[in-house]
């Protein structure tokens, strides 16, 4: 079943380069969708200023101004709801979820990490991959369950890791990989070609293992 005119909204905290490769994908034409709405817990991010560059709603949910976790979360799910999302982007949202939240967006929520999965869970993956004399790194979209950054992969992408590598000059690379893959991922779901079923990813009814699609470019 596809999804015509998939409704996105994206969640940001920052810079939002990520949220850039979905609109520019969709000027595109190459992810068909619509982005309904870009919601950032940091009033002052750069994404919401890329965001109303290109006309699209936003707003800002300050996480400091709610008493807990719960709170901020059922705030944020109440207002995503209002826009009706086919799917939910995580696109440096740098917030955990509450197991709330994910339920109520089972299967139509993304997040993008860093790292090649189930390698580096959590912060600092770049560092990590660095010191650990990895000879690739590298990001991987997945689906979200309750496990952080534990969801069923979907697609990665690898790079080389350099000997005069430092952690930014590696996220850079890295990133440009990330602009690439999140976009298709979301297009195959708009595509309908993309499901969660029974915790495992499927694409085109086939069950993807490990890491998932390994991107060629
Ligand atoms: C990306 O590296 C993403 O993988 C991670 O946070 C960073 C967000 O970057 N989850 P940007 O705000 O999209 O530029």
């Amino acid at each position: 079943m596809t999804t015509p005119n998939c409704r996105l909204v994206i969640l940001i905290s920052g810079g939002g380069s990520n949220l850039q490769s979905f609109i520019d994908s969709v000027n595109a034409e190459t992810l068909n969708a619509t982005i309904a709405a870009v919601i950032s817990n940091k009033p002052n991010a750069k994404g919401l200023e890329r965001a109303t560059a290109a006309g699209i709603p936003t707003q800002a949910i300050d996480h400091t101004a709610f008493a807990s976790r719960e709170a901020f979360d059922a705030e944020l799910m109440q207002q995503i709801d209002q826009y009706q999302p086919d799917l939910v982007i995580l696109a440096g949202f740098m917030r955990i979820l509450t197991p709330q939240f994910v339920q109520h967006f089972q299967g139509r929520l993304l997040n993008i990490h860093p790292s090649l999965l189930p390698k580096y869970p959590g912060l600092h993956t770049h560092q990590r991959a660095i010191d650990a004399g990895d000879h690739f790194a590298g990001a991987t979209v997945h689906f979200v369950t309750e496990e952080l950054d534990g969801g069923p992969a979907i697609i990665q992408a690898s790079v080389t890791i350099e000997a005069n590598d430092t952690a930014d000059t590696l996220a850079q690379r890295i990133l440009l990989q990330e602009h690439r893959i999140y976009p298709l991922a979301a297009q195959w779901f708009a595509e309908g070609r993309l499901q969660l079923v029974n915790n495992t990813a499927t694409l085109d009814q086939q069950a993807l293992t490990a890491g998932g699609i390994q991107f060629e470019g």
